[in-house]
């Protein structure tokens, strides 16, 4: 599902970058792939999906 409709950035896209790059801030996130830089309307969408994919990736961890 395309959650930045403006630079076609889907969900899946933002999930591999957050586990392939591991970025610590949204700031981080958006000098990998180019979401929430043109109306702004998914910034808040992009980084719900950002702060799952890091607390996944703890809990993954912690239970490794
Ligand atoms: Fe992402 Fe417009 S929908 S910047």
């Amino acid at each position: 599902m395309y959650v930045c409709l403006c630079n076609a950035v889907s969900d899946k896209a933002i999930r591999t970058a957050v586990r392939h790059h591991q970025p610590t801030s949204f700031k981080e996130l958006q000098r990998i792939v180019p979401v929430g830089t043109q109306c702004g309307k998914c910034v808040r969408s992009a980084r719900e999906i950002l702060e799952n994919e890091r607390e996944s990736m703890v809990i993954f961890l912690q239970s490794a």
